[in-house]
C-alpha cells in the first residue's frame, strides 16, 4: 500500500504529540522537520530533517520533489515566518495544509498582566526602577533587555544564551519544560522575582508560571503573538490535526486504494 507522505513542521509539543498519535496510522509516512535551533532536540522515532528549506521557493521545491501529500504547520505560535512560508508554499504547490494554532493564554481574576506588542515594549514596561526579572522569552531575543541594564535578570532557556547577548546583570538557568506550578512557585519565591516576562505561547507545558505568579501576586509582562496567516484549515491541537488528516487525506487515499483494487 502506498502511504501518504506527511511533512510536519515542528518545534512544538503539538508536533511531538501528533507524531505520537500517528505512530499507529500506517496510511501515513511522516517526516518531522526542525529548524535546528535546539542543540539536543528530543527526536521522535520517525524520519527527521533539520534546517531551513531556503524560504518559500525551497519549501515549495521540497514539497513537490518529495511528493508530499499533506503539510502540517505545527510550529510554535511565535514562529510566524515559517507559518507564512508554509501557507504560501502549500498554496503554490497545491498541497493540503493543516495548521495547529494553539490557543493563547487569557488573563483571569488575580492576574496582574501588562500586555505588550514586542520585546522592546517588554523591556520598556519593566520601568526605570531596578527590579529582579524572570525572563522566559527564549535565548534569541534578549537584545532589547540589554537596553534596560538597571534590572537584575534571571534568564531561563533550553540552551544557554551566548554570553555576549546577556544584559550586564544576568544569571542563566538552562532547563526544558514542562514546569509544574508548585516547582515554579518555589523557584520564583526563592529567587526573589518581582516581575516575569513571557511570550504568550499558550499551552500547558509552560503555564505553571502563570498560576505561580498569580499565587505570589507577581506582575507579568505578556508579549503578544505575531500575526499568523489565515489558512483554510486550522485546529487547536494535535488530536484534531490527526482527525483532519485522516478525514481529508487518509480517507481519500483509502478510497483510491479501494478503487484500484489494491
Ligand atoms: N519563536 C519561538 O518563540 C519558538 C519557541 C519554541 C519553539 N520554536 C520553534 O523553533 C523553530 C524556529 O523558530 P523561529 O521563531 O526562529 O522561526 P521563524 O522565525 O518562523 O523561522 C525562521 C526560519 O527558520 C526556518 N524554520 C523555522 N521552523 C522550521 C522548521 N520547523 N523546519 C525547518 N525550518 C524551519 C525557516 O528557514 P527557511 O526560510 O530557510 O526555510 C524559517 O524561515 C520553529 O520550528 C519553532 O516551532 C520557536
Amino acid at each position: 500500500m502506498q502511504r501518504v507522505k506527511v511533512l510536519i513542521l515542528g518545534g512544538s509539543s503539538e508536533a511531538s504529540g501528533l507524531v505520537a498519535l500517528l505512530a499507529q496510522e500506517d496510511r501515513f509516512a511522516l517526516t518531522l522537520s526542525l529548524a535546528g535551533r535546539t542543540r539536543r532536540p528530543l527526536l521522535p522515532d520517525v524520519p527527521c530533517r533539520v534546517g531551513g528549506f531556503g524560504g518559500v521557493p525551497g519549501l515549495r521545491h521540497y514539497l513537490e520533489e518529495e511528493k508530499i501529500g499533506a503539510l502540517v504547520d505545527a510550529t510554535h505560535p511565535f514562529a510566524a515566518q515559517m507559518s507564512q512560508h508554509a501557507a504560501q508554499a502549500a498554496g503554490m504547490s497545491g498541497v493540503p495544509l493543516i495548521a495547529i494554532r494553539r490557543p493563547p493564554w487569557i488573563a483571569g481574576p488575580g492576574d496582574r498582566w501588562t500586555m505588550v506588542a514586542d520585546m522592546r515594549e517588554a523591556a520598556a514596561a519593566l520601568g526605570t526602577r531596578p527590579r529582579r526579572v524572570f525572563l522566559t522569552v527564549g535565548r534569541q531575543e534578549l537584545a532589547p533587555f540589554r537596553a534596560a541594564p538597571q534590572h537584575d535578570y534571571v534568564i531561563r532557556s533550553i540552551d544557554p544564551p551566548p554570553p555576549q547577548s546577556l544584559p550586564p546583570c544576568a544569571r542563566v538557568i538552562a532547563a526544558r519544560g514542562p514546569f509544574a506550578v508548585e516547582a515554579e512557585r518555589a523557584l520564583l519565591a526563592e529567587l526573589g522575582i518581582a516581575v516575569i516576562v513571557t511570550k504568550n505561547s499558550g499551552g500547558e507545558a509552560t503555564a505553571g508560571k502563570l498560576a505561580a505568579a498569580r499565587a505570589l501576586g507577581l506582575e507579568m509582562v505578556m508579549v503578544a503573538r505575531p500575526p499568523l496567516p489565515d489558512v483554510a484549515a486550522a485546529v487547536a491541537g494535535a488530536a484534531a490535526a490527526r482527525d483532519w488528516l485522516i478525514g481529508h487525506v487518509g480517507l481519500a487515499h483509502d478510497t483510491a486504494v479501494v478503487a484500484r483494487g489494491v
